[in-house]
């Protein structure tokens, strides 16, 4: 599996403050079936202005302590990047913010809303050639409460990625049941671990994908953690399925109904 959302590198952000507790992670996850993980700081030019370099010096440093223990996992660079005005002209933004030097770029918006002009906000990353992934919708309040919208951005041409552990109902119900709304839509295209400790919020996605499976089918579940993630750390086009609309979905409930009662 391909993690594409971890807070894995150490004294960065709010992930891991030590170098043995990232190696810990790393040994966590590959544990737990994970090859290749995108180290994704968080960025923002206001509390994390953090740099290229900074990131690239990380990797080195987590890379070589990987090596002596002996831990298989491929690092790849990425961050976790907040929304801000200046981002679609941002110099990073072609440099070393986007998911390993793709045209994939890990957006997240504020926790209790979106900025008014969200769309065209997409529609301005977008032409500049980068494709936006709205990390963990389900755990932003004003995306719960318009569901629609997330449709709407996916139309417009971004990804969604949701986090493991909503899955499992460790944000909260609400967290979890619009997760699971957005799964059976096929408005999903990443289940990511958004890892940042050893302990609390750990780098793992074998029990989330479990939960997709029983929701959405082995095949549906196993594209969000390997197909789609593989396309996009190669930085080639990701298919996506044709999100299906509510009216849809009540249909394929009605339907397996039916199947039910067929039988
Ligand atoms: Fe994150």
């Amino acid at each position: 599996m391909i993690d594409l959302h971890c807070h894995i590198l150490h004294s960065m952000d709010d992930g891991p403050e030590t170098l043995r507790e990232s190696v810990e992670m790393c040994r966590m996850a590959t544990l737990d079936g994970t090859t290749t993980i995108a180290a994704t700081p968080h960025f923002n030019p206001a509390q994390y202005p953090r740099t290229g370099e900074l990131i690239r010096e990380r990797i080195n440093e987590l890379d070589a302590a990987l090596q002596l223990e002996n831990i298989a996992l491929t690092i790849v660079p990425g961050a976790d990047v907040a929304i801000f005005p200046d981002l679609p002209t941002h110099p990073g933004l072609k440099n070393f913010l986007s998911i390993n030097n793709s045209r994939y770029l890990l957006l997240e918006f504020p926790h209790f809303y979106v900025p008014q002009s969200w769309d065209t906000f997409l529609r301005s990353l977008l032409g500049t050639g980068t494709v936006p992934i709205i990390t963990h919708p389900e755990r932003n309040y004003w995306f719960v409460k318009h569901p629609k919208a997330v449709e709407q951005a996916v139309q417009i041409g971004a990804l969604v990625q949701i986090t493991a552990m909503s899955l499992l109902g460790g944000f909260g119900n609400d967290a979890r049941k619009f997760s699971i709304h957005l799964l059976k839509r096929d408005l999903v295209h990443v289940i990511a671990s958004d890892g940042h400790s050893a302990t609390m919020r750990r780098p793992l996605l074998s029990e989330g994908v479990k939960a997709a499976t029983a929701l959405i089918g082995d095949e549906r579940a196993r594209e969000l953690v390997e197909t789609i993630p593989a396309a996009i750390v190669a930085n080639r086009p990701v298919r996506i399925r044709q999100p299906r609309t509510l009216e849809e979905g009540k249909r394929g409930w009605f339907n397996s109904l039916a199947r039910m009662m067929n039988r």
